[in-house]
């Protein structure tokens, strides 16, 4: 992290609240501090939070000019991190999507085809069987955890599936992606950060053994079995192999997780969106990319400036962080008529920065969308409604932005 001058802080626009603070995010109140610094200062720094000195970039513009010029603002996992936390204990994580051109291009090319529509089509089958067996399998006229019984199962099946692994291991695969996505201030301590490369060092273990395997077969469409088979994956180090199975764990499951539950809370405060897609049934892709501009569940991402250089007439200095608030962006009242509102129908929805822009935008999208856009169908079908019966748990982090629990009842649509 770069040391600023004196000076340069003295003249900066101060972000007035700590928008790191996990308390922001667990008690539901980030709503009005990011409108406050959209209004008044989009691009404002906070020198002092547990994770260092920080600039928030917080308007839909800003979020999307940072993101497309990626010369300047780097995600290379050596200048710092694509969080917030600089890295968990200065420990090297080198995963493509902590990389710039050319390793994160080499690398972008091995996985991406994995997501193709041709592969995206037989997908499909998969996720509406394995959602219509979990929505059969609920519990009715009582209350259960929707994140536990429906968000977390649906994502972690289709993630095994794309690893070709048997269902059976997503409690590892679970407790590997939550060790790895844990950004929060709580997390900063030698002990979470020796547990860390204890859980790391197990979940390479297991899938090295995955790896392995595909190295002596033949290539197959699976995730292993291409990373294994390509030059830029298939020689990777240990730190690298870790570092890019945890990417491709938490990518393709807290994020569509919390999309999911986020789904129950959007249709619960706004009843009435429901019936819009009783209504039309073409709405629901829409829907799904409202749910992830209303969600937001990446709340985040951070890049890490190459020189000095200007941003909405600040001056910033090499080596220091800007973050990216997507969940601001996805509220920016500029692009997003009534951007509080939950709405079906709203016709730029797909607009959202939820997925991120530019070089580094989530490979993973277009599956993401199926999952949710099944749950929805599905939902629809059954002519369900999913009553909350309590406040959800928030999860308690500036990076992903979701729920550890929420109890919900099935009740017919009257
Ligand atoms: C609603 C669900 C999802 C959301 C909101 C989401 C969000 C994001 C975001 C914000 C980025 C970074 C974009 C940037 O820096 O500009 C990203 C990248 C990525 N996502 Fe997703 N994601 C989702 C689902 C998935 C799924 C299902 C997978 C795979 C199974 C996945 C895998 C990845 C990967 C591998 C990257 C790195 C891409 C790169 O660096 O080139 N994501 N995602």
């Amino acid at each position: 992290m770069a040391t600023i001058a004196a000076p340069d802080i003295a003249e900066r626009p101060i972000t007035p609240v700590d928008v790191s603070a996990n308390a922001l995010y667990t008690e539901n109140r980030w709503h009005d501090p990011f409108a406050e610094l959209r209004r008044t200062m989009p691009l404002s720094y906070r020198p002092d939070s547990p994770f260092g000195g920080y600039w928030s970039a917080v308007t839909y513009d800003l979020v999307q000019q940072i993101e497309i010029d990626h010369a300047t603002f780097s995600s290379a996992w050596d200048r710092g991190n694509i969080t917030i936390a600089d890295g968990v204990g200065e420990v090297e994580f080198p995963n493509f999507i902590a990389q710039d051109p050319p390793i994160h291009t080499a690398q972008r090319k091995v996985i991406a085809p994995a997501f193709s529509p041709s592969q995206m089509g037989a997908r499909e089958k998969q996720v509406v069987e394995r959602c219509r067996m979990l929505l059969d399998a609920l519990p009715q006229g009582e209350t259960f955890d929707w994140v536990e019984q429906v968000s977390i199962p649906m994502t972690i099946g289709m993630l095994l599936i794309l690893f070709d692994m048997p269902y059976d291991e997503w409690r590892d695969i679970k407790r590997w992606s939550d060790w790895a996505s844990g950004v929060s201030a709580d997390n900063l301590t030698d002990e979470y950060r020796a547990e860390f490369m204890v859980q790391m060092g197990a979940m390479l273990a297991r899938f090295d053994r995955e790896l392995e395997d595909r190295r002596a077969k033949e290539p197959t469409d699976d995730l292993l079995s291409r990373m294994i088979h390509s030059e830029a994956m298939g020689n990777m180090s240990p730190m690298e192999r870790i570092a890019n199975i945890a990417l491709l764990i938490v990518g393709g499951n807290d994020t569509t997780r919390n999309s999911m539950s986020g789904m129950v809370e959007a249709l619960d405060r706004f009843p009435d969106q429901l019936d819009v897609l009783h209504g039309d049934r073409s709405l629901v892709p829409n829907a799904a990319q409202e749910i992830i501009r209303w969600q937001s569940p990446v709340t985040h991402m951070r890049r890490t400036a190459t020189c000095d250089t200007e941003l909405a007439g600040q001056r910033i200095r090499e080596g220091e962080k800007i973050v990216m608030w997507y969940i601001s962006a996805n509220r920016d009242e500029n692009v997003f008529e009534d951007a509080d509102r939950f709405d079906v129908t709203r016709k730029n929805a797909r607009r959202h920065l939820g997925f991120g822009a530019g070089i580094h935008r989530c490979v993973g999208a277009r599956l993401a969308e199926i999952q949710i856009g099944t749950l929805i169908t599905e939902i629809v079908e059954r002519n369900w409604r999913i009553v909350p019966q309590a406040e959800p748990t928030r999860l308690a982090s500036p990076f992903l932005h979701g729920f550890t629990q929420m109890p919900v009842r099935i009740e017919t649509r009257g």
